[in-house]
């Protein structure tokens, strides 16, 4: 716990604005470990406010697209900065023995039994610990929870480096906020969370984040405190989202449109907060991380019936979805037996690139386990689509899923729809407009809707 000011209304978090560590950054090199939608964004806040950086990779395949200057879902300001980037990327990890902070985003997904896969966490940092310099102050920013930092990264940084943490080197965890594609809210202003064993390495962190961000930095008492806030945050969407899907499921069977009920309790001033049903939930982060805190508290005798029950009933969507167009097509008099299926998007939110851990793809396998012929189209994916159009593809269909609310399949009408002898849509994400297809010769089924 930080021994410096506390604020007022809550005593035990201290915030932070701009710091004094302005004056030394020139001075100071900074390694970025693992340079994805978390480690990239963050590489170049750092070069643009006057460090010089390293980043270093594994993955040959992203550092030749760093050095070509294409990388998906960046904003367009950190792709101009990415073209004059003068960062030494790398997947020589020599090149980390220079470095005065390391700050490691690698990711931390989950194996197929959903228990936490750390290996590219331990593997980041036995090559952080191999080239660590005394002094260095290491962040870790990883979505990880409570326990990683002092159980697994601290004793592999100590064994690889022989230094000692708190006595050699410095540590802090620092979970990472960023919400790729947010037009809103970038890796500069969103405020952060900072965690450490000591106050030395507290200080040394929120020196350096107050220098790199035009937003709040909030310190916990400790590393747990820190690791846990990830998760509660992350938890606290998915069971949310997991109401208003259970909620969705029911008013479908009820006959009342969860939108209008959503949007009507929005008007309430407090204690409520908006959260829409979905196909399914997905990305790096809501579907995976709160495994990673069910597993840790059941190793420490705890079963989290809520998280898991979230967990359920999201991951359950999908077939939700493939139910929903089968009563559909019944309704048309067909079968998703040979059915022609369209399934409009694989990101797994609008209008970016990234389709990890979509629901797009278990609502194909479900398509293709019925029988359905499916054909694949998102505008942001093209290496995984069946046709190069949006046009091609509506051809080739006799039904549609969409699975994604990308800006380009909310222009869908039933007029549109109707010139292509579409006659039946399951509108995963609600993105399109209800009251026109309910007048139109469409079979239209939202998710609650
Ligand atoms: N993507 C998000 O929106 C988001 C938001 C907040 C937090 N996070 C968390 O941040 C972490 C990183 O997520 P991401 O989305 O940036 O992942 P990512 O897959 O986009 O990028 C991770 C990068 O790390 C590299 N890498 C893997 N193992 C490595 C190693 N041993 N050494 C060096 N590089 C290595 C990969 O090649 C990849 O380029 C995860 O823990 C994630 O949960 C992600």
């Amino acid at each position: 716990m930080s021994n410096t000011t506390t604020t007022s209304a809550r005593p035990k978090l201290r915030t932070t604005r701009h710091s004094t560590a302005k004056q030394s950054r020139k001075e100071q090199t900074v390694a970025i470990v693992g340079l994805g939608y978390v480690g990239l964004p963050l590489a170049l806040l750092c070069e643009e406010r006057g460090f010089g950086v390293i980043g270093f990779d594994v993955d040959q395949a992203k550092l030749n697209a760093l050095k070509s200057a294409s990388v998906p879902d960046l904003s367009l300001h950190e792709q101009t900065r990415l073209k004059k980037a003068k960062i030494k990327f790398s997947n020589n990890q020599r090149v980390l023995k220079d470095a005065d902070i390391v700050i490691v985003c690698v990711p931390t997904p989950v194996f197929e039994d959903h228990t936490p896969d750390l290996r590219p966490l331990k593997s980041a940092s036995r090559s952080v610990g191999l080239q660590l310099k005394k002094g260095a102050l290491v962040i870790i920013e990883s979505t990880v929870n409570p326990g990683v930092c002092e159980e697994v990264v601290i004793p592999i940084l100590e064994r690889t480096s022989g230094l000692k943490v708190e006595e050699d080197f410095y540590f802090a965890h620092c979970p990472e906020r960023i919400n790729p594609g947010d037009v809103n809210f970038s890796v500069a202003t969103i405020p952060r969370v900072v965690g450490a064993r000591t106050k030395p390495s507290r200080d040394r962190a929120v020196n350096f984040y107050t220098s790199v961000l035009d937003a709040e930095v909030v310190t916990v008492s400790d590393l747990k405190e820190a690791e846990s806030v990830k998760m509660v945050e992350n938890a606290f969407r998915d069971i949310n989202i997991a109401f208003v899907n259970e909620l969705a499921m029911s008013f479908d069977k009820l006959g009342i449109d969860l939108g209008h009920v959503i949007d009507a309790a929005s008007t309430k001033p407090f204690g409520f907060m908006a959260h829409y049903p979905g196909c399914g939930v997905g990305g790096h982060c809501i579907p995976v991380d709160p495994y990673y805190l069910i597993d840790y508290a059941k190793k420490n005798g705890f079963s989290h019936k809520f998280i898991k029950s979230a967990r359920e009933i999201n991951n359950n969507m999908p077939d939700y979805t493939v139910r929903r167009l089968r009563q559909a097509l019944e309704l048309a008099g067909r079968s998703l037996s040979g059915e022609r299926v369209a399934l409009l998007g694989l990101a797994y939110k609008k209008d970016v690139a990234d389709s990890r851990e979509s629901p797009a793809f278990v609502i194909a396998e479900k398509l293709i386990e019925a029988g359905a012929h499916i054909v694949r189209y998102d505008p942001f994916i093209s290496k995984e689509n069946d046709y190069l159009t949006l046009q091609d593809t509506l051809s080739a269909v006799d039904s549609v899923v969409i699975a994604t609310d990308h800006s380009l399949f909310k222009t869908l009408t039933p007029e549109i729809l109707e010139q292509y002898e579409i006659d039946v849509v399951i509108d995963g994400r609600n993105c399109l407009d209800k009251d026109q297809f309910t007048t139109s010769s469409i079979v239209y089924r939202g998710i609650g809707r």
